[in-house]
């Protein structure tokens, strides 16, 4: 099979080119991403020398369809996995014109070629497969109790969820009206290796190493539920292989944290890793909350578990540990990542909280 695999620089994306390359030795990935602040190419250094053979890159947008159409006809793509997107909440709160662009746009614009690449031979092949890789931050926000199912009606509230909640609808009509072979992923937190460091883990992470403020944002008694990067890749595989297609399937870890306690346990394994006196619950500071900032999310992953077997396999205890070691051993990757971009956006987002 060669899959066209979106947005593959970024932290999911190229977490599943090495997981699935590793897992189908007859398969090719065809790369692409944009390249923005959160794409790396770094990220591609590990592969060896047979993975990179089956691996081939291209820094193209999705919203420019003559290149996507292009590399569908030049590699005769089976499949599509989109996780291109922006992604950071913060960001679409300062800035939420290329969230619509990216997200809602150019997910419409990657489905249609496709469907018109695949429709030229007059019937879907039997392997051909898109999925779009969504979030559980469509659904909105849960009180102390209670999960998202698939069943549960989209509520969005900040402009990214918005525009992934959006994408959603448009990857269904294509399913719905022209019989398209798509599938919809909604996923909770992820955590693990390559994850941009304005993200929750990554940032106190890279702040406490450096003695920098720990910024819990609000009361820090909200609630997110936590998967570890390699179990997301695995039931992303599992649904391209085993899912129904027009079937869409939740994914969560079960392992709900409040944000204040996950802080804590980060700063006490950092502490315990590196033997640093500095990295203690003194760095934690708290500052003015995100807009809109949903309270608790929580998957019920029944649906994926029973239909296709899938099940998270990383303990949590394990998956924080090991991620922990590797920021601490790949501090060079994390400082390369951070471009003036971010540094401005950090400086305008903490502006006053810190
Ligand atoms: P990320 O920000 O690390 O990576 C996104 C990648 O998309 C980057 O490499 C970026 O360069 C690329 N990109 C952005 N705009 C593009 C465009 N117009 N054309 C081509 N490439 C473009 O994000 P991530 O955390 O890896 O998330 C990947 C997908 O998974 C997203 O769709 C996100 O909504 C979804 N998701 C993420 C999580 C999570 O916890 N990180 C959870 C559930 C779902
Ligand atoms: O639930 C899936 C979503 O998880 C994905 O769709 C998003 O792409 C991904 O970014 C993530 O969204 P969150 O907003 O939940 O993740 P983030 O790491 O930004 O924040 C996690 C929690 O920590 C959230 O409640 C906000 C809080 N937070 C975050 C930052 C960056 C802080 O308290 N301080 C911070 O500095």
């Amino acid at each position: 099979m060669n899959i066209l695999v979106t947005g593959v620089a970024g932290f999911i994306g190229s977490n599943f080119l090495y997981y699935y390359l590793r897992q189908h030795p007859e398969d090719s990935i065809i790369g692409l991403d944009k390249l923005t602040y959160a794409g790396n190419l770094e990220n591609f250094r590990r592969l060896s020398h047979n993975e990179k053979a089956r691996f081939y890159f291209f820094k193209d947008d999705i919203c420019d369809s003559s290149r996507i159409n292009q590399i569908f006809e030049e590699f005769s793509i089976d499949a599509v996995i989109n996780f291109a997107a922006e992604t950071h909440v913060d960001r679409s709160i300062n800035d939420p014109q290329i969230f619509v662009k990216t997200n809602v746009l150019g997910t419409g614009v990657l489905l249609n070629t496709a469907k018109e690449y695949w429709m030229k031979e007059g019937l879907w092949r039997p392997r051909t497969r898109y999925v779009q890789i969504s979030t559980d931050e469509v659904y909105g926000s849960l009180g102390p109790k209670g999960h998202f199912t698939e069943t549960t009606p989209l509520d969005p509230h900040s402009p990214y969820s918005a525009s992934k909640a959006a994408a959603d609808l448009i990857v269904k009509a294509y399913h719905d009206t022209f019989g398209m072979p798509v599938l919809i992923t909604r996923c909770s937190n992820n955590y693990g290796p390559y994850q941009f460091p304005e993200k929750l883990i990554p940032l106190l992470i890279r702040n406490a190493l450096n003695h920098l403020p720990l910024p819990v944002y609000g009361d820090g008694k909200q609630v997110r539920d936590w998967l570890h990067v390699g179990d997301h890749c695995q039931a992303i595989d599992c649904v391209l292989e085993r899912g129904s297609p027009g079937q869409l399937y939740n994914i969560g870890g079960n392992n709900e944290w409040q944000n204040i306690d996950l802080v804590k346990l980060v700063v006490s394994l950092l502490r315990k890793e590196t033997g640093d006196e500095g990295i203690n619950e003194d760095l934690i500071t708290f500052v003015r909350d995100r807009l809109g900032h949903d309270r608790r999310y929580a998957i019920d992953s029944t649906k994926i578990r029973k239909d296709i077997g899938w099940g998270p396999k990383m303990a949590f205890g394990e998956g924080i540990r090991n991620t922990i070691r590797w920021y601490i051993q790949n501090k060079e990757w994390l400082e390369h990542v951070i471009s003036g971009d971010y540094l401005k956006f950090y400086e305008e987002n903490y502006e006053g909280r810190l």
